[in-house]
């Protein structure tokens, strides 16, 4: 049944939406998430407590991660009966941004699979609206808010506000279209200075999201002073920076199944060097149940997904809880 669904799925990616242009494939895929209830089927789920973990002290179902990208409630509630074991929402910011304009989302190919380069920009409705937004929404697993700020203030207002609202707070300093949020790896003792002023105010236990484009930073400088101010949680991570002269910005975050080789290592890496003071959510290039599994045997906590949830649909989280019942 599993695998006849995630063939159908696949047959609707490689006919359809990976033929539309991408816009109307956003459109076509968050319609048919808002409209179907797929959440009320229970063979997208698979309940056994011997999947269960924690993440900063939360209990989650299971160890597969939505990662963040939606910020519609309406599709946040479906993500949550899919399977996930929590659910990350879109980064939100103190005000709301239109993102950058089209094209802002591109295909990619490879050997490796299909992928996705952005320059979404944080498209978002900003604070208000996305908590008011929140306010009927039951977490039949965990949420994870993502908040991304330009400053100290803004990441202090983001979880103050916010955090009462999610299980876990995501803070991203990563995300590669944003001049002013990427840079964060590049001063990492105002960062400090930072994650210390969360740790201390957070209503939920914090998680950091890091980019694969500074590894040598992220392991000198931004785990141990994440570690140091009681931040055990690290997001490992988000999308790759590369050029893309098809977007508007002509430069984006790559996704998919191209990042994987590196976020593999990198777990491996970060886990060796800081041992079990750390929980690492293993994220980048996850589109199949091996890949989920490799992460996990290499020390990660729990492993997240967007990209895969598109290009192989709803049916994925089960799979991969299947082949983790399966053993290491
Ligand atoms: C269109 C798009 C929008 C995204 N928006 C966010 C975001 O708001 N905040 C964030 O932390 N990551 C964001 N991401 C990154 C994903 O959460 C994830 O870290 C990244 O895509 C790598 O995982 P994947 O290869 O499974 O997609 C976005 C990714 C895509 C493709």
């Amino acid at each position: 049944m599993t695998r006849a669904i995630a063939a159908l799925y696949r047959a609707f990616y490689d006919g359809v939406l990976s033929r539309i242009p991408e816009p109307a494939a956003i459109a076509l895929g968050q319609s048919l998430l808002r409209a179907l209830p797929l959440d009320r089927l229970g063979v997208f789920r698979l309940e056994d407590p011997r999947l269960a973990t924690t993440l900063g002290g939360v209990r989650l179902p299971n160890p597969v991660v939505l990662a963040a990208q939606y910020y519609d409630p309406r599709i946040l509630r479906r993500a949550m009966g899919l399977g996930f074991g929590a659910v990350t929402a879109k980064s939100i910011t103190v005000n709301p941004r239109p993102g950058h304009p089209v094209p802002n989302l591109v295909r990619t190919r490879s050997a490796a699979g299909p992928g996705l380069v952005n320059c979404n920009g944080f498209a978002n409705p900003g604070l208000a609206a996305f908590r008011e937004s929140l306010a009927g929404l039951v977490h039949r697993v965990p949420l994870i808010v993502s908040v991304a700020g330009e400053s100290v203030a803004d990441y202090v207002t983001l979880v103050e506000a916010l955090g009462p609202l999610g299980d876990l707070v995501e803070v991203n300093i990563s995300s590669p279209n944003t001049r002013l949020v990427y840079a964060w790896s590049e001063r990492p003792q105002e960062l400090r200075a930072v994650l210390e002023r969360l740790a201390r105010t957070s209503p939920r236990p914090l998680i950091v999201k890091l980019s694969p484009d500074f590894a040598e930073v992220n392991e000198r400088d931004i785990i141990p002073a994440a570690l140091e101010a009681g931040v055990r949680v690290v997001n490992y991570g988000n999308t790759r920076r590369i050029e893309e002269p098809r977007l508007s910005q002509r430069a984006g975050g790559l996704s998919g199944p191209d990042i994987f080789p590196a976020t593999l290592d990198n777990v491996r890496r970060t886990r060796k060097r800081f041992g079990d003071a750390l929980e690492i959510v293993a994220t980048g290039g996850v589109d199949a149940p091996d890949k989920a599994a490799a992460l996990l045997r290499e020390g990660a906590r729990a492993v997240g997904y967007f990209t895969g949830f598109v290009t192989r649909g709803p049916m994925l989280a089960r799979a991969i809880l299947e082949r983790l019942l399966q053993g290491p």
